[in-house]
């Protein structure tokens, strides 16, 4: 009853976006808002008068007046010729007898955050909050928008309601804006020296499935099983993700897993990069081909939750969320970077310790992914190491990275899996420490004397809940900076089909 009351809600609130009629921009596309730079052309839409002429033209460093377009079903929507980074401009939608007007438009480029609680943190929650705040005043070319937590059964054309509209930034709008955003908006802007736009639609608490189309869900046996809630599958998607479609965007950032930890988790290798696939998709049919059909996608990998814990769930999304590669950008998933947090644990949080309070290293570990994939910077180091090659000896376990490593040596974070039977090992079967006794510039040496060498069957790093302290895990790369990923390597597994 309540859920038909609401739909019927969601109904009139759709109806009456497109029925009065006035000529106007649709509901993301506002006064300091940043548009996509060029190669790209920006899109742009609105209502009007059934019939009428709408003409944009463009004031500012360059001027530019698109062709006229019809509004169509109370719709019209054009694309601009591109425009390179700056502003501002004043952008106006004319018919023949009223205008609309958007200033102080900058061109820039356009990330799009999504994901749970750890996306939607505050500002205001973050360790030195009052002196990231302070620092707002100096990056008024980093604009924000944020849209309204809604939900919806069906695709909804534009958003239900805006919860910030475009805005220049100040100590106070950001407070309630999300951190990962602002900060990763804000170090690519000293890195870009260009406008970034934020566009910010996460909401706390939500699965992958929420945010991702039926199409998605299908490609992953998600569409119409007995376990899934079908009423919660797509409402995300459908309200604060698909409204978004018709805009230009470079790229989109992603915090989430949490809530996939004990739910669908041994789909998470499918569900995830297919939403990902959907979502470049979609984006790029509903920009008419403007946003780029791989555009890049950085995530952040699961912080931590519970100190102590053996429950799979963080150690599983992890690997998954890398499509059980380890490591991104990976054949399954191209044109993606990560954040590795698993050594971030803030066991004091005053807001759980599964909302780990250090939002700048996350940040910052997503802008480098995002220099090197996004925007193709040679030589920035932006994985931590991966083995590339495990040799077993009698005696030891031999590993060699992709890189020189750091090394701070651990009896336990390395656990060998014993069996005497071939088979895969999981999360039930019996692992044992596998102490670091040296090292070297790329290589590890484990000892595996608490197992038969001819019964080591699986190696595996950093595979808890919280596996270290605050950046203290024992293999970093050269440089100290980034963590390696945690890996499963299992003897036995069958590859492929
Ligand atoms: C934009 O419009 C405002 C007021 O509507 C005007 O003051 C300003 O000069 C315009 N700027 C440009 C670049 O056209
Ligand atoms: C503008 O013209 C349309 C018809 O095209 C008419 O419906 C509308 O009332 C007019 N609006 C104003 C403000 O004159
Ligand atoms: C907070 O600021 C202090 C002083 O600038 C700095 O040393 C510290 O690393 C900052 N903490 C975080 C989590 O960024
Ligand atoms: C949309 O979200 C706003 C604020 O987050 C809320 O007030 C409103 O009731 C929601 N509307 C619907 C239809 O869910
Ligand atoms: C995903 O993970 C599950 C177990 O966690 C495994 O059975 C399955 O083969 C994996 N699927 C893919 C596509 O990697
Ligand atoms: C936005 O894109 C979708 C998907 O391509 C399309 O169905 C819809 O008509 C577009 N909306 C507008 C206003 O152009």
């Amino acid at each position: 009853m309540a859920e038909t009351l609401l739909f019927a809600v969601l109904m009139l609130l759709a109806s009456l976006h497109d029925s009065d009629g006035s000529l106007r921009f649709a509901s993301y596309y506002g006064d300091h808002m940043v548009l996509q730079k060029s190669p790209e052309r920006a899109v742009l839409w609105g209502y009007g008068p059934e019939g009428a002429q709408v003409t944009v033209s463009l004031s500012g460093p360059i001027n530019h007046k698109t062709l006229p377009v019809t509004v169509t079903e109370g719709i019209w929507r054009v694309s601009l010729n591109p425009v390179d980074a700056g502003g501002p401009y004043n952008v106006t939608a004319a018919i023949h007898n009223s205008t609309v007007i958007l200033t102080d438009v900058l061109f820039g480029d356009v990330w799009l955050c999504g994901g749970q609680s750890n996306m939607y943190f505050q500002m205001s929650q973050i360790f030195n909050a009052s002196e990231e705040l302070a620092l707002a005043a100096k990056y008024p070319f980093v604009r924000t928008f944020m849209a309204a937590l809604n939900l919806s059964k069906t695709e909804q054309i534009d958003l239900i309601l805006v919860e910030l509209p475009w805005s220049v930034p100040t100590s106070g709008n950001l407070v309630s804006f999300s951190a990962v955003c602002w900060l990763f908006g804000r170090y690519m802007y000293d890195y870009l020296k260009y406008p970034i736009g934020l566009v910010e639609s996460c909401w706390g608490g939500t699965p992958v499935e929420a945010w991702s189309s039926s199409r998605a869900l299908q490609q992953c046996g998600l569409g119409q099983t007995e376990d899934s809630p079908k009423d919660e599958n797509s409402v995300l998607w459908n309200a604060m993700i698909h409204p978004l479609l018709n805009m230009t965007l470079k790229g989109a950032i992603w915090y989430q897993g949490e809530s996939n930890a004990n739910y669908h988790q041994d789909n998470y290798n499918c569900s995830f990069p297919a939403m990902i696939d959907d979502w470049r998709m979609a984006f790029h049919q509903g920009s008419g081909g403007q946003t780029a059909m791989d555009f890049p996608f950085g995530f952040v990998q699961l912080s931590t939750y519970q100190k102590e814990s053996t429950d799979n769930g963080f150690p599983e999304i992890r690997w998954h969320q890398t499509a059980d590669f380890g490591f991104v950008p990976n054949p399954r998933m191209k044109q993606t970077f990560m954040a590795v947090a698993l050594d971030l644990p803030d066991a004091t949080s005053p807001y759980g310790t599964i909302h780990p309070r250090y939002k700048q290293d996350v940040a910052y570990r997503l802008t480098l992914g995002a220099r090197a994939v996004a925007y193709k910077e040679k030589d920035v180091p932006f994985q931590g190491p991966f083995c590339n090659q495990i040799i077993l000896t009698q005696t030891y376990v031999h590993i060699t990275y992709d890189q020189e490593v750091s090394v701070t040596p651990s009896k336990d974070i390395f656990e060998i899996c014993c069996s005497k039977i071939k088979e895969q090992c999981g999360p039930k079967s019996l692992w044992v420490p596998a102490p670091i006794i040296q090292w070297d510039l790329k290589t590890v040496q484990l000892s595996i004397s608490s197992c038969p060498s001819d019964e080591v069957a699986a190696l595996r790093y950093a595979w808890r809940d919280w596996p270290c302290d605050f950046k203290a895990c024992p293999i970093y790369s050269a440089s100290g900076i980034l963590p390696a990923p945690p890996f499963i390597a299992n003897q036995y597994q069958r590859y492929g089909p």
